[in-house]
């Protein structure tokens, strides 16, 4: 048994997406059972794991910053281990230049291979080797591995892994390698062991969930109905899907399946299709225009997220007012955007045209007014109705509120003088700002 003087700790630092932050409760749920439990700080930590996002150059640029400061804890203390992991690792030119300009990191590992830290941290402490050890591309799915869930009462589902669409400006294809689909009975068991735990919502995970093949009886309608049956659990809702996958069984389950929250996050891109075809979305606007009437036709009280890049390579002024038209006539509930930017091995990198930055800082600029705008106008109309809110906790930007989401996900806060986390409550909304609702408690 491990007293507390030495019980050893960890730190985990995530970037990236939700298939990110899922890992990292795996990797946590690993280091637990190694016996570490959760430190306070890298400095007095025995075990730092990275878990990095190559999404964009931005999160290649924050990785590298925060594995420079590491290396002050690890002149003073050797026996302290640095692992990295995660999409990064998935390319070689970032392998080669961590062991170039960052000789003390002791781990690296890729996201087909996570299964392997425990044995990666027990050669690294008792032999004081370092370990590299990366899997071009996924195998068979690993089922059972522990988890270190973040919250007791909403839970990210893994249904599928990896991405084959290619988009040519996106690496994802590349760090998470081809697409590989849970079986339906493994996700099954998880959902109800999770509702047994207390968990109230679940987000199903997948870079294009809508691709799920259980069987060839069960895709992804199928299983969200399924999942609809589990007692205990009330919310359902899933990240990502593709326009191109969004079936007509798909929308009516919408309107079926009471536990499918009324928010889709359906990323378009972009608003010309020119630009569409160029990034190998494989929809027209006109296309992504008509899906979204079917969607507001069948549930016409659902909130549309998306994400869009501005600037990708041949992007004329007029694709851009494309994307400005698309967006006001969706009137999207919010958006992701993104300044396009080039990432090694895909596609795009090598395409001409690439935008001046200037030109996509005013263009991104001009976007986010107009999508601030429409959010505001949404959330006005919330003013006077009343909404069920998941309760998260308090909020960690103001301590005098509670903070949750409506089922169309929109982050409601509220003053409650009991402690009504994990709790759904009835929520009268009182103001609708432009990043948040405010309501009282009924
Ligand atoms: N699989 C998800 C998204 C994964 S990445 C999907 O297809 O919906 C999340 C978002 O990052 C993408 O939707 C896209 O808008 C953005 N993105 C991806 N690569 C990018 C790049 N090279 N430059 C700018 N934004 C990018
Ligand atoms: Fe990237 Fe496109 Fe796959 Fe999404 S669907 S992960 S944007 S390649
Ligand atoms: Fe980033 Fe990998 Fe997710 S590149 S967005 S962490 S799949």
């Amino acid at each position: 048994m491990v007293t507390s003087e030495n019980q050893k700790t960890y730190m985990i630092t995530t970037f990236g997406c939700q298939m990110n932050e899922r890992d990292s409760e795996t990797i946590a749920g690993m280091l637990s059972e190694l016996g570490y439990i959760e430190g306070s700080s890298n400095k007095t930590a025995d075990v730092v794991i990275i878990n990095t996002c190559s999404v964009r150059e931005n999160a290649d640029k924050r990785f590298f910053g925060t594995l420079g400061q590491l290396k002050k804890i690890k002149e003073g203390r050797p026996d302290f281990v640095v692992g990295v992991c995660g999409c990064m690792m998935q390319q070689q030119h970032i392998i080669d230049e961590i062991k170039q300009k960052y000789p003390w990191v002791d781990i690296i590992f890729g996201t087909h291979n996570i299964n392997e830290l425990p044995k990666l941290i027990e050669s690294v402490v008792s032999e004081k080797t370092k370990r590299i050890e990366i899997l071009e591309d996924g195998g068979d799915i690993i089922e059972g591995l522990p988890a270190k869930r973040l919250y007791p009462f909403k839970a990210f589902v893994n249904i599928m892994y990896g991405c084959d669409n290619f988009c040519t400006y996106c690496v994802v294809p590349y760090t998470r390698g081809r697409e590989r689909s849970r079986k339906a009975e493994d996700i099954l068991l998880e959902v109800r062991q999770l509702a047994a735990d207390g968990v109230k919502e679940i987000t199903l995970l997948g870079q294009n969930v809508n691709s799920y093949k259980g069987t060839e009886e069960i895709g992804f309608t199928e299983l969200i109905y399924m999942l609809n049956e589990v007692e205990g659990i009330e919310r359902i809702r899933f990240m990502t899907s593709h326009p191109k996958d969004l079936s007509d069984k798909l929308i009516s389950a919408y309107s079926e399946c009471k536990k499918l929250c009324n928010h889709i996050h359906l990323p378009v891109q972009s608003g010309s299709s020119k630009i569409l075809a160029s990034m190998n979305r494989k929809y027209t606007k006109e296309e992504y225009l008509e899906l979204i009437e079917k969607v507001k036709k069948t549930s016409p009280e659902i909130a549309i997220t998306t994400d869009i890049i501005v600037g990708f390579p041949g992007e004329t002024e007029a694709d851009f007012e494309e994307t400005l038209d698309l967006v006001r006539q969706v009137e999207f509930d919010s958006a992701f955007t993104f300044l396009y930017s080039i990432r090694k091995g895909t596609p795009a990198e090598n395409y001409e045209d690439q935008i001046p930055e200037e030109i996509k800082h005013k263009r991104f600029n001009r976007l986010v007014d107009m999508l601030n705008e429409i959010t505001l106008k949404k959330n006005k109309a919330y003013e006077g109705r009343k909404e069920k809110v998941l309760v998260e906790g308090l909020s960690k930007t103001n301590k005098e509120v509670y903070t949750g989401r409506t089922e169309s996900f929109k982050l409601v806060n509220f003053e409650s003088a009991t402690d009504v986390s994990g709790k759904v409550v009835d929520i009268n909304i009182t103001e609708g700002k432009t990043f948040n609702l405010f309501g009282k408690l009924v």
